[in-house]
């Protein structure tokens, strides 16, 4: 029979990574809920017109990248690429916008896109994502760009840039195209294919392309073209980002590859990371919701990456990492005879939130350290004489000894051990 296998850019996570992933979906949910952003759950599979109305036909995703498939009843279905549409979706069809006109949601969860899979880049991976309709005051797009970078140092990354551009609206965009289309008509010889395409259905997407970098080195930015509204709006998101103390570089070239943005866009860069790396990606989408069928509404939002962002924090803390999260206590009952006594020690530490993981097995002390030490746990708790239990510090190699019955000498020493660790730098 041939080997089972995940499909490919299917990624299983466990462990470090999958520990990582879980405080950044952690830290991000503070951070919003504190910031009033209610959680919403959404659907992973929606009717394909949901997608195609929204992310729009020009973009990438659309083009080449859904997961699209028939169901029994021959309506056509696709994996959701990314979380706005499907939001956007649920806002109308609920009509929270009758219910409360100002809203502000967070949601996370699976996604998928048929990309070719790289480092950075899966086809199921994880985002956070958050959406703030109704107000088109620039200080909510300074707001929304804030929370991004506080999610991103809430777990421990510095270093990173947030950068910001406007794409203008619908009116000024229209006069900026034809003038962008007129230069891609005459350096037409040296763009891509891809990039020919792209200058008959939506030119400013060229800005995307990593080949044609060069040709398109003089080419004008949209930024320099607003309008006088655009122009302003823009002016005083920077101004709100200042007072909230978010640095940013302004980015002429970021156009997003989604139909629906129009003013702010924003991408935020890992220190050392090219387009593949981007961790945090959003923008305005004022004209979405009118495009779907409802009035016009406001809308700004981002997604933050979870593989992306685990991945920046486990390469930030390799070092000290193991020591501080892996400072369980491997629990190691030795004899049938002793294992009631170890079933009480165990409840009593996982009672008290210390945590304690049993060695079962019919091996001896010797084989069941070599196991402690080989998992990289911290601590190791078994029974030395009758009614007596031994804790032995893997790392240090010291050892103290008390009575099995009365355990809170164990966790006193835990506790004491857990402070020296993480406040006192004893892991080398
Ligand atoms: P996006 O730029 O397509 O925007 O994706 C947002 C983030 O998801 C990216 O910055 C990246 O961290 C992560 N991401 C995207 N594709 C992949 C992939 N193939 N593998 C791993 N991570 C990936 C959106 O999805 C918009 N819905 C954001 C938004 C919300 N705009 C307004 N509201």
């Amino acid at each position: 029979m041939a080997k089972l296998s995940a499909i490919r850019g299917f990624r299983d996570s466990t462990g470090d990574t999958l520990e990582r992933m879980e405080q950044v979906e952690a830290v991000s949910r503070n951070t919003l809920e504190v910031a009033c952003y209610e959680p919403i759950r959404l659907p992973i599979v929606e009717y394909t017109e949901v997608f195609l109305k929204s992310v729009g036909p020009s973009s990438d995703i659309v083009q080449k990248e859904m997961y699209t498939f028939e169901d029994a009843s021959s309506r056509s279905l696709t994996l959701r690429p990314e979380g706005t549409a499907g939001f956007v979706r649920a806002y109308l069809e609920h009509g929270l916008y009758k219910e409360r006109p100002v809203s502000r949601y967070w949601y996370s969860g699976p996604m998928f896109r048929h990309e070719r899979p790289q480092k950075g880049r899966l086809r199921q991976f994880h985002q956070v994502g958050a959406e703030a309709m109704g107000v088109s005051d620039p200080c909510l797009d300074a707001e929304l760009i804030t929370l991004a970078d506080r999610i991103l140092k809430g777990v421990g990354l510095e270093g990173f840039e947030v950068q910001v551009n406007s794409i203008g609206c619908k009116a000024c965009r229209e006069t900026f195209k034809q003038e962008l289309v007129a230069f891609l008509g005459d350096r037409s010889s040296m763009l891509c294919e891809d990039c020919r395409q792209r200058s008959l259905l939506n030119p400013l997407r060229v800005f995307d392309c990593k080949i044609c970098k060069e040709a398109l080195d003089q080419a004008p930015v949209m930024l320099e073209h607003l309008c006088r509204e655009c122009h302003e709006h823009f002016r005083s998101v920077k101004a709100c980002l200042d007072a909230f103390g978010v640095k940013t570089r302004t980015n002429p070239r970021i156009v997003r590859g989604l139909d629906y943005y129009n003013r702010t866009t924003f991408e935020i860069y890992p220190e050392d990371g090219g387009a593949q790396s981007v961790l945090v990606a959003g923008g305005r989408y004022d004209g979405l919701v009118e495009t779907m069928g409802g009035p016009p509404t406001a809308g700004i939002g981002f997604a933050l990456g979870v593989e992306r962002v685990a991945e920046q924090v486990l390469q930030k803390e390799k070092r000290a990492y193991r020591h501080v999260e892996r400072s369980s206590i491997a629990v190691l009952p030795l004899g049938e005879e002793r294992k009631p006594s170890i079933c009480h020690v165990l409840t009593e530490l996982w009672d008290a939130g210390i945590s304690a993981m049993p060695v079962w097995g019919p091996q001896g002390l010797k084989a069941k350290l070599r196991f402690v030490d080989k998992r990289g746990l911290r601590y190791a708790l078994f029974p030395s004489e009758v009614d007596r239990m031994v804790l032995k510090d893997m790392q240090a190699g010291s050892q103290s000894e008390g009575s099995s019955s009365e355990i809170d000498w164990i966790k006193a020493r835990i506790h004491a051990l857990r402070g020296k660790v993480e406040f006192g730098g004893d892991h080398g």
